[in-house]
């Protein structure tokens, strides 16, 4: 029996959240899977009334009892700083030690890719996102705040152990690709020491896995080409903060936020946190306009972690076939509505044949 623990969290994230569960259920009978999806509140009305956006006893249970977590999506007006974000997600990442982002960028449909000409085969790759430090820590200050001679100072911070255990990562994965690349991206000509660091660690990592085509780019020249041959690549590493931005330049590649999934992962315990890129997006909130789909990919993610491959293919396969049969939201070219979508998914779960 896997446990699952489900965050629906703000916004859209309810609804998108409520479409992946039709379709985790459907994916359970068919392949007789034992999944027990138990919903966990922490959301931006949870912390209005608290005060507090992880609690520490619901982090420990999400920690202790589960063997997943599924988010839908966080950030809500209410909360102008996003503290609760920032709380709720940074904290359960670095609290679990989640330190690998994957966020496959994968074009499931051609019509989807805003590139001339670019079939499903030139957009088919990875971002390895290192997610536990950079400039996501926090650290930092500010000085005569509100003045006109403020002075604010965010800090980066590269530990060695982080930047090797991401990039031996990113080795690793790169070479279960039938080309075996990898691709490192940083800016390592200015930021000279905390990137210095990853190009240090990246050449010698590269002696010890001769067989991986391992290439470093700026992270300038990364973006350009991500967009003029995204073709050559297949897995791509980099820092946490260009990983953040790197990946929603992938999610419109293979057609938008609405198409983006995730998984947050810590290799060593097993964790994992799967969500969608896309945030909570209150103005689609009630319309039935949100797209399920980057959701749905994301539970596809969860279930190959657990091991369970057929079943995650199955998931891919059925949003594939539902994007064929033109089912779908209006931000990729349908006129379905999220639970529409949902539906059309739960039932493909249980008739697509895989290929
Ligand atoms: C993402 C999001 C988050 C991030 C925000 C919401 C904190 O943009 O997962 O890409 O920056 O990591
Ligand atoms: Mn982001």
């Amino acid at each position: 029996m896997a446990r699952i623990a489900v965050i629906p969290g703000d916004g859209i994230g309810p609804e998108v959240i409520r479409e992946a569960l039709k379709v985790g259920q459907e994916v359970a009978a068919r392949f007789d899977l034992e999944l027990q999806f138990e919903t966990v509140r922490l959301d931006a009305d949870t912390y209005l009334s608290t005060g507090t956006a992880l609690p520490p006893e619901t982090f420990e249970r999400l920690r202790d009892e589960f063997d997943a977590i599924l988010l839908g999506a966080l950030g809500d007006e209410r909360v102008p700083d996003m503290a609760h974000l920032r709380g709720v997600l940074l904290g359960l990442r670095s609290g679990l030690d989640l330190f690998v982002n994957l966020r496959p960028v994968k074009l499931l449909h051609e019509d989807l890719c805003p590139l001339k000409g670019r079939g499903c085969d030139a957009v088919c790759f990875e971002i390895v996102r290192e997610n536990t430090e950079g400039a996501y820590c926090g650290l930092g200050g500010t000085l005569r705040r509100g003045t006109e001679a403020e002075i604010a100072i965010e800090q980066d911070v590269n530990t060695r152990r982080g930047v090797e255990r991401i990039l031996r990562f990113a080795f690793e994965r790169a070479g279960s690709w039938p080309r075996r690349r990898l691709c490192m991206a940083d800016k390592s000509n200015i930021l000279v020491h905390g990137h210095g660091l990853w190009k240090r660690v990246f050449d010698s990592l590269r002696e010890e896995y001769p067989q991986i085509r391992a290439r470093h780019l700026y992270i300038d020249a990364l973006v350009m080409e991500m967009v003029r041959d995204p073709s050559q690549f297949e897995v791509i590493v980099t820092c946490n903060l260009f990983g953040d931005i790197v990946s929603d330049l992938g999610a419109q590649l293979q057609g938008g936020m609405g198409m983006a999934a995730s998984a947050n992962t810590c290799p060593d315990s097993g964790a994992g946190l799967f969500e969608p890129v896309h945030g909570s997006a209150p103005g689609l909130v009630g319309g039935g306009l949100a797209n399920p789909m980057a959701t749905i990919l994301s539970l596809s993610m969860l279930l190959a972690h657990l091991g369970h491959e057929m079943a995650a293919a199955q998931v891919e396969a059925a949003v594939v076939a539902t994007l064929e049969g033109g089912r779908c939201t209006p931000d990729v070219g349908g006129t379905a509505t999220t639970a529409q979508v949902g539906d059309e998914v739960a039932v493909r779960v249980g008739s697509t044949a895989v290929t």
